[in-house]
Order: structure tokens, then sequence, then C-alpha cells
């Protein structure tokens, strides 16, 4: 539960939540979703699961993994948030290499897929440092804040990923 308010101070942000489906995120629901998360398993089918990310040195909480498991569990999808102050350093990329690492290495998955708003340049980059390739531009694919958006589907198949085979070419 020490991860709340932490949890809440990035969520909260106006910048952070820019191109997300949240706005105005109360304590109250950081609250209700940490409590979630610590009873949740990941990779329950047709679930989004959390993954904390944190420094090493501190076990500080800098941000989050998600992980959808959709209902062919085969596939999943991913998403990734970091805290301001931790931004620009690599940590989303390192965090998200691990996560591929584990998505495909532990759990065998078959296809990993992360949508992004066309206008989240930062967040395209990180798919793309990490090998995912874009699939397709979804035009008006999303309600956000109002108005509807397009998105950029990106991809990576474990036949991909495994023909990568030194860990820092990717
Ligand atoms: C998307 C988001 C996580 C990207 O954060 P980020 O800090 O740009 O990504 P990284 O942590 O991988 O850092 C990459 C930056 O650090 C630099 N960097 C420094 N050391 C690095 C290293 N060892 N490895 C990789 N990059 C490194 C990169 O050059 C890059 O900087 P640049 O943007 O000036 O080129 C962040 O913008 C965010 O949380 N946004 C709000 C939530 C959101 O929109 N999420 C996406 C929804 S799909």
């Amino acid at each position: 539960m020490d991860d709340t308010q932490p949890f809440y101070l990035y969520r909260s942000n106006p910048e952070v939540a820019k191109f997300q489906s949240w706005e105005n995120y109360q304590y109250d629901e950081a609250e209700a979703f940490v409590k979630e998360q610590i009873q949740h398993q990941p990779d329950i089918p047709g679930s989004w699961f959390q993954f904390a990310i944190a420094l090493n040195e501190t076990d500080q909480l800098i941000g989050d993994c998600a992980l959808h498991t959709l209902d062919e569990p085969r596939i999943v999808e991913i998403g990734f948030t970091l805290a301001p102050e931790y931004q620009g350093q690599g940590y989303a990329t390192e965090a998200v290499r691990m996560l591929l690492h584990y998505l495909f290495d532990s759990l065998s998955k078959h296809k990993i897929i992360a949508f992004t708003d066309v206008r989240n340049r930062k967040s395209a980059a990180v798919l793309e440092r990490v090998g995912m390739r874009r699939e397709g531009h979804l035009l008006q694919n999303y309600m956000s804040k109002g108005q509807w958006v397009d998105e950029y589907q990106y991809g990576i198949l474990k036949s991909e990923w495994a023909r990568k085979d030194a860990f820092n070419e990717r």
C-alpha cells in the first residue's frame, strides 16, 4: 500500500494523463487500484495486470507496465507509464524489454501488441526501440477526452523475437 502515494502522484499528473483514458485521477481511485492489484495474478484471460517499475537501489516506485491478456490468451497487449521525473533515462525501454522477455521466453506468448495515440511520440519511440513494428494506423479508434483519436497498433511475433539473437540488439 506504500506505493499508493507515488502511484497517485504520477497518474494524476495532466502531462502523464495527456494520451491516456483517465482524467482528474483521484487518490481514492489510486488506493482502490493498488488494493485490487495486490490480490491480482498476471495473465488471466480477459484481464489487465500492472507490474510496478521500481529502482533497484531504493525500491522506489517510478512507473508501471500493464499486461492485458486477451480472451485469446496467446496474444497479449502491453502498456507503460513513467513518473515525469524518471523519464528520459531509458527506464521505460528497459522495463518493456524485460516484459517482452518474460512474455515470450517464460510464458511462450505468440504475439505482443500495443496501441498508442498517434500524437504520443515518446510512446512510439519506446515501442520501436524494443523492436516492435508499426502494423496499423487505426482511424478514430479511441475516445480520448471527448474526441475521437487515431491510434497506431504495434506488434512483435515470437518468431521475430527469437530471430534477434543478442539481447542487446533489441
Ligand atoms: C511513454 C513514456 C513511458 C516514455 O518515457 P521515456 O522516458 O521517453 O522513455 P524511456 O524511459 O525509455 O527513455 C527514453 C529516453 O531516454 C534516453 N535514454 C537515456 N539513456 C537511455 C538508455 N540507456 N536506454 C534507452 N534510452 C535512454 C533516450 O534517448 C530517450 O530520450 P529522448 O526521448 O530524448 O530520445 C512516458 O512518456 C510516459 O510515461 N508517458 C505518459 C504515459 C503514456 O502515454 N504511456 C504510453 C501509453 S501506450
